[in-house]
């Protein structure tokens, strides 16, 4: 069986675990000292196909298990959500000995690394990513968050899981939408920072992609970790990670997330990469080569958002701080920069990115 580890050094170090079915013995992985009941939070989704199979493992390594499941979906990522899975927890007397375990995709991980780092201030988790873009994104670095009405993710922590582990079997139960959302950040990871990987992956299909996906899983989390490990609390570099992202989100919150976080953030790439060029921050425009990342599969590129309802949308989001805002521009691919903007430049930017 083929199984990569890799190491990343954040404040407090961790390995990430990727292989094929490695779900059934997952117990074996799990570090020593983790606690003595481990509590799986997941979805309703996910509950039926890969909880069972958890749970298994880990009782027959001698551990008691209790599971949360709340309704999958990001109007679910909530802070009423948040506090029940609290309740939850102090309701079955969980301590500082046991441990959670985020078992799904990225809401999953986000509401339950969320709860362990507030619960009883801080217990350990485990991270379990179950689709493609879990396992390339959420699951490493520690963000963690809660949507409020402002917009997404505006509540949170960075609280890093004790480790990750990826079996890159689940996939195979994932939906082509919800499988390319992970090709959107696999191809963002080679865009902003490996030339030579987003050469690699470019009109992939999705068997393509299963035909090498340990690797695949595991170059992009090598990727984000180097990034996690210059700079984990977002001060500088790792702004990289969200290129496409702010305009990413506005679409999402626009369509009330009826276009997934994969599609948006592909959109957000190719807006922000046409953009840079017509602005002149960069010399090419290298919006067709992002589009052709996508051949292999039914990306939705076009939207009847306007820049208007963009920008508005956008300036509620987070990375505004006063009246600059970063936003990530490519010189060219595989390099990536961080460019300070007057908040007034955003609706122009978001025009010229949308026309074609
Ligand atoms: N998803 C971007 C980051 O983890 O920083």
């Amino acid at each position: 069986m083929k199984i990569k580890k890799i190491k990343i050094n954040a404040k407090t170090p961790y390995d990430v675990i990727i292989g094929k079915g490695i779900l059934s013995d997952l117990a074996a992985e799990l570090p020593e000292n983790l606690g003595k009941t481990a509590v799986i939070i997941t979805d309703n989704n996910v509950l039926p196909l890969y909880e069972p199979v958890v749970r298994k493992s880990l009782k027959e390594a001698g551990f008691s298990v209790i599971s949360y499941t709340f309704e999958s979906g990001e109007k679910h990522k909530t802070p009423k959500e948040l506090i029940k899975i609290l309740n939850f927890l102090a309701d079955n007397k969980v301590t500082r000995s046991d441990f959670i375990i985020a078992l799904g995709g990225g809401i999953v991980g986000d509401m339950a690394g969320f709860a362990a780092g507030v619960y009883l201030r801080g217990i350990k988790y485990v991270q379990v990513p179950t689709t493609f873009l879990a396992a390339v994104d959420s699951s490493v670095g520690g963000k963690t968050a809660v949507n409020l009405n402002a917009g997404k993710n505006l509540a949170g922590m960075f609280y890093q899981p004790a480790i990750t582990i990826c079996d890159t079997d689940t996939f195979k139960t994932l939906d082509d939408i919800t499988f390319a959302d992970g090709v959107s950040e696999a191809v963002k990871h080679g865009f902003i920072l490996d030339e030579a990987f987003f050469r690699k992956l470019q009109s992939r299909t999705r068997e393509e992609y299963m035909n090498e996906i340990v690797e695949i899983v595991a170059r992009n989390v090598e990727i984000k970790g180097r990034i996690v490990e210059a700079d984990e609390f977002e001060q500088g570099k790792r702004q990289l990670l969200n290129f496409g992202h702010t305009a990413a989100h506005a679409i999402e919150k626009c369509t009330d997330h009826a276009v997934s976080h994969g599609q948006a953030v592909a959109t957000g790439m190719v807006i922000m990469a046409r953009a840079a060029y017509k602005k002149g921050f960069c010399n090419a425009d290298f919006s067709m080569e992002i589009k052709e990342a996508f051949s292999g599969f039914k990306s939705i590129f076009d939207t009847d958002i306007t820049a208007e309802e963009m920008a508005e949308a956008a300036l509620s989001d987070k990375k505004r701080s006063g009246e600059k805002i970063n936003i990530v521009i490519p010189e060219s691919i595989g390099n990536c920069v961080i460019k300070q903007i007057e908040v007034s430049e955003l609706l122009e930017i978001f025009k010229l990115g949308l026309e074609k």
